[in-house]
Formats: structure tokens, C-alpha cells, sequence
């Protein structure tokens, strides 16, 4: 790999290697790593973050290398200078750079600009390392990655995106319930299905889940979309994942969210401390995954 933007730019074979690295550095986490010894990754925000910018920064720290914050405040990429320059100068001093922005666009951008790889820390489209650890997740809790049911309610917007793109690497079904005009993305449907995925796109949050192994929530308002939040309560209401939801899975279903959560709007307290849910193994797999994505990328 040259840069991490997303799923869709790997395959299945990148997919399974990444895993299984994850799972390594995982089980021998206390051994520790030189991976990145004498290397530096710039970890430059746009949004807020708890899980992506802590997992980055100890994730760097763990394979021995040194993480670097960057706020827009003060690089205001595409306003002080053009997010070009930026990609250019970076790779002067760094080796590796994960953003997290809010046009997809820029992302891209900044990864062909820089001469060292680039990772997509989330944008307003994709959230590829939410789903590596999302899929570490599924694995360890016992679900086939090849033949598991995946039923994801909600918003079909950057997280849902990139679970569209993982279909197009693993023949998991993934079933999608979103309210009219909150679809996951046309296009990367249609690339995705022309790769073979196996997604169905519905708006009956019930029907969705029907024997499913794995729910999967997000959001009703992303990051960028708080004028929003009204309108998608609104929107979302019959979209809670709640007791009886997850009563119409797999008795042994697992639940997950990529987290922050809105407890009580797309899930319920009772179903996010319950008993089928994975979601705090599912914030620490963030960890692991990205330590797996550093070191294709960037390790000795
Ligand atoms: N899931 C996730 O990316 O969390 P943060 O927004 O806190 O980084
Ligand atoms: N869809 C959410 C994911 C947060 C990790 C957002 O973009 O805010």
C-alpha cells in the first residue's frame, strides 16, 4: 500500500494481512515494537476526536515512533496555503500522515501531493480504520467474515460507506436500513456490487436485523451536520437500536458503533451496556488495526 484512503483501494488478500497483523500486535501488545523507531507521523485534526487521535497517538508511541498534532488553527490547510504545499512540505519533516477532514477531497488531495503515505483518519464520506477495527472486532467475537450477516441502521454516511466498500472485498451480507434520502453513497454501491458485494439497501430497520450476527449504529448527526439535528431525529426516529431490535437477531448477535454515541437517539443504554454488545473491544480494535495499517505503510 502507498497511502490508506480507502477499503475500496485494497483487496481482500491487503484486507486478511492487515488483520492478522492486527491480531499479532494485539496478543503481543506487551512485548512491544521498534516498527516506527525514529519516525515521526503528523496526525492533523479538522474534526473532534477522543478515539482516532488517543489510538493514533499511543499507536505511534507503541511501535516506537513519535506522533505530532496538527489543529487547523494553525496550518488552515487550503487558506494559509494550499493544501498542496502542505502535502509537500509535511513529507519534509515526517514520515506519515494521517488526516481526519471534512471534504473527501482534500484527503485525496493531500495523499498525492505528499511524497509519504497518507491515512484517512475519517472524512465526510469514508472511515476506512473504523471498519479494520470493526472487522477485528466481528472476528474475535466468533463471526465468519465470509458468511456473517451484517445489518447496519441508521445513517448510510461515512461509517456505512466504508462497511459498502468492505463488501466489495468479503462476501459478507450486509443489509443497510436507512430512512429515504439518508442512503449510503450511489456510487460506491455501484462499485462495490461490481466487485461482487452482497448488499441490500432497505428502509425497515426490522427487517434488517432478522437473524443478522452483527448490528451495527452510527450517529443520526455527523460530525459537520449539527444544523441538521432536528430534522434527523426527525428522520431517524424509527431507527433505534433498542431491546426490541436486537430481540429479531441472531440470538448470539454482537452490536457495535463506531462511538460517540447519542445514547438514547440511535441506541439505547440498555442495548449499549447489554449483554450483545462488543463496543468498547470494538474502540480499543481501533488501536490495533491502525498499529497494522502504520506498519504496512510505513514500518522497517
Ligand atoms: N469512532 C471514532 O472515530 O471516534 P472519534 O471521533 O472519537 O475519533
Ligand atoms: N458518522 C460519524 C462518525 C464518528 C466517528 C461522524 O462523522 O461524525
Amino acid at each position: 500500500m502507498n497511502d490508506f484512503i480507502s477499503i475500496a483501494d485494497i483487496d481482500r488478500a491487503k484486507m486478511e494481512e492487515l488483520l492478522e497483523i492486527a491480531a499479532t500486535v494485539k496478543r503481543e501488545r506487551a512485548a512491544g515494537r521498534s516498527d516506527l523507531a525514529g519516525k515521526t507521523v503528523a496526525l492533523v485534526f479538522h474534526k473532534p476526536s477522543l478515539r482516532t487521535r488517543q489510538s493514533f497517538e499511543v499507536g505511534v508511541f507503541e511501535l516506537g515512533g513519535h506522533p505530532m498534532y496538527v489543529t487547523d488553527r494553525e496550518i488552515k490547510m487550503g487558506q494559509r496555503e494550499s493544501t498542496h504545499d502542505i502535502g509537500k512540505v509535511l513529507s519534509r519533516y515526517v514520515h506519515g500522515i494521517m488526516i481526519r477532514t471534512f471534504a473527501h477531497s482534500d484527503c485525496v488531495e493531500l495523499a498525492d501531493a505528499a511524497d509519504v503515505p497518507v491515512i484517512n483518519g475519517l472524512t465526510d464520506l469514508l472511515h476506512p480504520c473504523q471498519i479494520m477495527g470493526d472487522l477485528q472486532t466481528c472476528a474475535e467475537r466468533g463471526k465468519a467474515l465470509d458468511d456473517m450477516v451484517v445489518a447496519f441502521v441508521g445513517d448510510g454516511n461515512n461509517v456505512a460507506n466504508s462497511w459498502v466498500n468492505a463488501a466489495g472485498n468479503l462476501p459478507f451480507e450486509l443489509r443497510i436500513a436507512s430512512p429515504s434520502g439518508y442512503e449510503p453513497d450511489a456510487g460506491l454501491l455501484a462499485e462495490a456490487r461490481s466487485k461482487g458485494a452482497n448488499v441490500n439497501i432497505m428502509d425497515d430497520a426490522a427487517r434488517a436485523v432478522e437473524g443478522a450476527d452483527v448490528i451495527y449504529t452510527d450517529v443520526w448527526t455527523s460530525m459537520g451536520q449539527e444544523g441538521e439535528t432536528d430534522e434527523r431525529r426527525a428522520a431517524f426516529r424509527s431507527y433505534q437500536v433498542n431491546d426490541d431490535l436486537v430481540a429479531g437477531a441472531a440470538d448470539d448477535a454482537i452490536v457495535l458503533h463506531c462511538l460517540p454515541a447519542h445514547r438514547g437517539e440511535e441506541i439505547t443504554d440498555s442495548v449499549i451496556d447489554g449483554p450483545h454488545s462488543a463496543v468498547f473491544d470494538q474502540a480499543e480494535n481501533r488501536l490495533h488495526a491502525q498499529k497494522a495499517i502504520m506498519i504496512d505503510l510505513m514500518g522497517e
